[in-house]
């Protein structure tokens, strides 16, 4: 992935993270992702008084890059958390990943400063993955 690509995600992630709303939390999160036909989208962590019915800053991008109609497959997402340890995405987020990721699909993690902490594929955080192949086998119908 070339450096400019890698400055545009991280500035999109930081501005995202900017505008996170965590009050319960206070951790403030932005993601950015990059599709494979070139097209930005951010997300930010969006909590909510009801704890459980927060939702995560990649799942905001993933939302907006599906809402915008266009390429579906992310080249690489960023992650933008607070260091020191890098703000991997949590399981879920992980899952919700994969559903539109190929074998090349990137993570990149970076601090509150831009600095990358962590970087690897996908298919790193999420080995044997369960995916949309999974159900092309067909339909099964409980015996009668
Ligand atoms: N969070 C994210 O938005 N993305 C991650 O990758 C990890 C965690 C959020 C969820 C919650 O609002 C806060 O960070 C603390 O868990």
């Amino acid at each position: 992935m070339d450096e400019k690509t890698v400055a545009t995600l991280t500035q999109k992630a930081l501005a995202a993270r900017s505008n996170a709303y965590a009050p319960y939390s206070r951790f403030l999160v932005g993601a950015a992702l990059i599709t494979e036909d070139g097209q930005v989208f951010s997300g930010c962590n969006v909590e909510n008084a009801a704890y459980p019915e927060g939702v995560c800053a990649e799942a905001g991008a993933i939302s907006a890059m599906i809402a915008a109609g266009g390429s579906r497959k992310i080249a690489t997402i960023m992650v933008a958390g607070k260091g020191p340890a890098p703000c991997l995405p949590c399981g879920g987020c992980r899952q919700k990943i994969r559903e539109f990721a190929t074998q090349r699909t990137c993570v990149l993690v970076v601090d509150e400063n831009g600095t990358e902490l962590f970087k690897d594929d996908l298919h790193a955080l999420l080995p044997h993955s369960f995916g949309p192949e999974n159900l092309e086998t067909g339909s099964d119908q409980n015996p009668a």
